[in-house]
């Protein structure tokens, strides 16, 4: 891709806070856009983390721009990103946020339509899983163009406890959490790789049911222990995301698990995919064994029934 293609990107951020910002921050930084629009009701915050930003772009390697937008403007980005909503309260799970989240999504796009056909939508409001299957019902956009962050953070936090345990680099280890970016979610122990070793032969003791319920217990409530001490989580989430908007402007083919519809299963959870231009570009096969089968479609029926209760 020529610098000249790149100039032309966009991408659009609803929900300025703690996430949203991070997440342009960090698109500023690396550059991975030309254009960054925000959008906030919350109008003298907008205006302020609009400048703030503006001020990291006029020093260093970035051609970025930042700016204020509408929802319109917002609707014919390259890449959509909604960060918009509720936050978790200390104790509170991503699922309590739902109805309040769902109310602002639903007003979000009737302020934004007509929407580009083009554009990548790019759930990360919690809980996202529900919000990305809604997403993509609101916006009558393809289903392969409408994702959610999912569990990739949460398999960044499990490459991070596995890289020290086993002292080789999270960058080395390919380990994936599937399923909801919740509670059910489970891990896919039996594809875990420490380099080029299954897991069972880069431990000691192999893989011990103790082991397991400490990384998943871990994983699980990584995102619960940061909130309780600083009132959310932004600079992990921040990043995956703008590594998901970095694979699909530059066309990268990236695999990683994301959240998208699964026919078979009736929801959108996180599963392995490429990622690309024109966002999902195919689903990625993973050999499950019994056991994580059964926790895939227990945590599918979990969210099958989230959103039959969404709907009433
Ligand atoms: C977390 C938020 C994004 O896991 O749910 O940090």
């Amino acid at each position: 891709m020529t610098h000249h293609q790149r100039l032309k990107t966009s991408i659009a951020i609803l929900g300025c806070g703690d996430v949203g910002s991070t997440l342009a921050y960090t698109l500023i930084l690396n550059p991975i856009c030309s254009e960054v629009i925000l959008v906030d009701p919350k109008t003298a915050l907008l205006e302020a983390q609009v400048r703030d930003l503006n001020d990291a772009t006029y020093r260093g390697n970035t051609g970025t721009k930042v700016r204020a937008g509408t929802h319109k403007d917002a609707g014919q980005a390259d890449i959509v990103v909604i960060t918009a909503g509720a936050k978790q309260k200390i104790g509170e799970s991503r699922l309590s946020l739902l109805s309040r989240n769902l109310y602002i999504l639903s007003s979000i796009f009737s302020s934004m339509s007509p929407i580009n056909p083009d554009t990548i939508l790019l759930l990360v409001a919690n809980p996202v899983d529900i919000l990305t299957y809604f997403a993509q019902r609101l916006s009558g956009l393809p289903a392969s163009q409408v994702i959610g962050t999912g569990t990739t953070l949460d398999s960044g936090r499990l490459r991070g406890v596995l890289a020290q345990k086993t002292e080789v680099s999270p960058n080395s280890i390919d380990a994936y959490v599937l399923g909801e970016h919740g509670d059910s979610q489970f891990i896919a122990w039996s594809s875990i790789l420490i380099g080029t070793a299954p897991l069972r032969l880069a431990l000691p003791n192999g893989i011990t049911p103790e082991f397991k319920e400490e990384i998943a217990t871990h994983t699980r409530g990584a995102a619960a222990a940061i909130i309780a001490a600083k009132g959310c989580t932004a600079y992990g989430i921040g990043n995956m995301a703008a590594s998901i908007c970095k694979y699909i402007l530059f066309d990268q083919r990236t695999v990683r698990p994301i959240s998208f519809y699964q026919p078979e299963l009736g929801c959108c959870l996180s599963m392995p995919a490429v990622l690309g231009r024109k966002g999902i570009i195919q689903s990625m096969p993973i050999v499950l064994d019994e056991e994580e089968q059964m926790e895939l479609e227990k945590c599918a029926r979990h969210l099958r029934g989230v959103i039959e209760s969404a709907e009433k």
